[in-house]
């Protein structure tokens, strides 16, 4: 089982709000106005926008990232820098354009601290990502994807197993909540750090391709 399964028996005031919603837009919605004015960790100190996802209310994918960067910051959207392009591509070639999809983070803030007198990126640490986890749960819980697909190795760690190791168990399925598949593969900023052409980023590329198309064929499978 994942970390995504409710472990919540009291009364909860986003379940309230999300309830007063008939449609999964305005639900969907109704989690990320908990999510703008969050103040649940530390990231949200130095926040400019925090970055709640965005995409298809019924996707059948959804795409679980790390956390926001700078770009994504700047502008409250998930995936709008150079890994976001990356990621577009991988999405595109698999056939899953990002209208069909829904974007997300494991935190919805981006992690950084000052070095140098720069905010630098950091991966969030496991309090933050705990407490972030119930708005990521009740996004899965709204759109009821068919499958989650993490990128790198927080992700997996925050989503799958906390001992989630993404060299040996990326490519391999895991059960999610509500009959959904859970799978996890190279985030698109690693394969940046690996550089271009001749470098180790091609090699990672074939097995991100390998794990886009085991995705393609069981939503082949499952008629989606
Ligand atoms: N990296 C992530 O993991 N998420 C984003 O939204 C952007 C970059």
């Amino acid at each position: 089982m994942s970390l995504l399964s409710r472990n919540l028996d009291l009364f909860d005031p986003i379940d309230a709000v999300v309830s007063e919603q008939s449609s999964r837009e305005g639900q969907l919605e109704a989690v990320a106005r908990f999510v703008r004015e969050c103040v649940l960790c530390p990231l949200c100190r130095n926040r400019r926008n925090a970055v709640p996802g965005e995409g298809d209310a019924e996707a059948a994918v959804m795409v679980v990232g790390e956390g926001p960067g700078e770009n994504e910051d700047a502008q409250g959207r998930p995936f709008v820098g150079r890994a976001g392009e990356l990621l577009d591509k991988i999405l595109e070639a698999a056939e899953f354009p990002r209208s069909t999809i829904f974007i997300t983070n494991i935190v919805k803030c981006r992690a950084a601290d000052m070095v140098e007198g720069r905010m630098q990126n950091r991966a969030p640490m496991a309090p933050d990502v705990a407490a972030c986890r119930p708005y990521l749960v009740r996004q899965v819980e709204i759109i009821q994807p068919k499958v989650i697909l993490c990128l790198g190795s927080p992700a997996g760690k925050g989503v799958i197993d906390p001992g989630f190791s993404i060299t040996e168990q990326r490519g391999k399925w895991f059960e999610g909540p509500f009959g959904s598949r859970i799978i996890a593969t190279f985030h698109p900023a690693f394969i940046l750090r690996r550089g271009g052409a001749g470098s180790g980023a091609r090699d990672l590329k074939k097995l991100v391709w390998e794990d886009m198309k085991l995705i393609k064929n069981y939503l082949l499978e499952a008629g989606s």
